[in-house]
């Protein structure tokens, strides 16, 4: 699989850049490897840039978009209060780049770009219209947006736990040393049993989306209350990974607990970090593949050490580190 291909190239190219010795941000390198992996994988182009150039107005936009949902009284639309303006501004600039994408892929018919083709391609099934210009812009946008700081949390919070746990990460790097020394391609993917593990445990404990929600469609009783059609009932993911009722010692960093024997009596609905249900995450497969690949690849050449003992957290909309994440990176021998 192709996409497999830019993966595995764009976390070469991010350990071969680091310095023996060197101390970097986790954060900010595994932001940089997924927007790279995101850009060119699903959307045909190269965002190399080592600036991170979507971090800030995603984080703009998002929190004003959150801020507004809970405010119990919000100003309205036409209001040009500041906060608006800088979240418009962002949004512009998101929407610059989905029609850069999308413009670019109209006038190059040859360009690799697997999810912006399906968009063009589509139409619905009753009426045969295709979607709009304007359209396809929205929904690269939301794809931006949830694919990217997510999925770099997830690695940078992984590779923090690994460099606080030596030996852990030392399984990582035999069993990727198990596969051989050629790049690592999706086939290779059954045989990272561990890898995943200790993505699943770095899910548990620091799951990206912190909650869901949803709207209930016929009345129901949890717990003797009784929840009535119409409300909108939350599901907090965060929570219910830390909770000492269903997880032995909750907040020990432990990959094991998601061995094919630990796991198998598990119910299904405690372990919720991609959601669950016909809307949940589109895009957990792609995720989790870039983020094992990537892991794999990382630790199969990197020694990291963790140089920070906490990893503060944010929820300005997804869940992201609050904070540099340092460590001091070697080669592995
Ligand atoms: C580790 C990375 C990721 C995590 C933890 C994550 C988590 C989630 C969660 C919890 C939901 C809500 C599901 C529900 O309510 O049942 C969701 C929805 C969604 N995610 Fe992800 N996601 C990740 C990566 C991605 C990627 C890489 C993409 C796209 C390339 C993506 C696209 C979407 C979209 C489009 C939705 C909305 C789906 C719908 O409403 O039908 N996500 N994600």
């Amino acid at each position: 699989m192709q996409f497999a291909g830019h993966m595995a190239e764009g976390a070469d190219k991010l350990w071969r850049a680091w310095g023996d010795g060197a101390e970097l941000d986790l954060d900010q390198e595994c932001r940089r490897l997924t927007l790279r992996v995101l850009a060119r994988s699903v959307l045909g182009v190269d965002l190399d840039a080592r600036a991170d150039p979507l971090g800030e107005p995603l984080r703009t936009a998002a929190v004003y978009v959150a801020d507004r949902a809970v405010r119990p009284v919000r100003a309205p639309w036409w209001l040009p209060t500041p906060a608006r303006r800088r979240a418009r501004a962002a949004s512009a600039t998101f929407h610059g780049l989905a029609d850069d994408i999308l413009q670019g892929c109209r006038a190059d018919p040859t360009r690799d770009a697997p999810l912006v083709r399906a968009l063009i391609d589509v139409a619905d099934p009753e009426t045969g219209q295709p979607l709009s210009d304007e359209d396809i812009r929205h929904e690269l946008v939301v794809f931006l947006g949830a694919g990217y700081d997510t999925t770099a949390t997830t690695l940078t919070y992984a590779l923090w736990a690994l460099g606080h746990h030596l030996d852990l990460q030392d399984r990582v790097a035999a069993e990727v040393a198990a596969v051989g020394d050629r790049p690592l391609t999706s086939e290779d993917v059954p045989r990272l049993g561990y890898t995943v593990q200790v993505l699943h445990e770095a899910l548990r404990l620091c799951p990206p989306a912190a909650g869901t929600s949803r709207m209930v469609m016929k009345d129901f009783d949890v717990d003797g209350y009784r929840v009535e059609a119409g409300t909108l009932v939350l599901v907090g993911i965060y929570a219910m990974h830390r909770d000492p009722v269903l997880w032995d010692h909750p907040l020990v960093f432990d990959p094991d607990r998601f061995s094919p024997a630990n796991s198998k009596d598990r119910d299904r609905w405690q372990f919720l970090p991609f959601g669950g249900g016909p809307r949940s995450c589109i895009g957990d497969h792609f995720a989790m593949l870039e983020a094992t690949l990537g892991l794999a690849t990382i630790i199969r050449h990197t020694e990291i050490q963790s140089l920070d003992d906490d990893f503060p957290l944010a929820v300005p909309f997804t869940m992201v580190a609050a904070a540099p994440i340092r460590a001091r990176v070697r080669p592995r021998n």
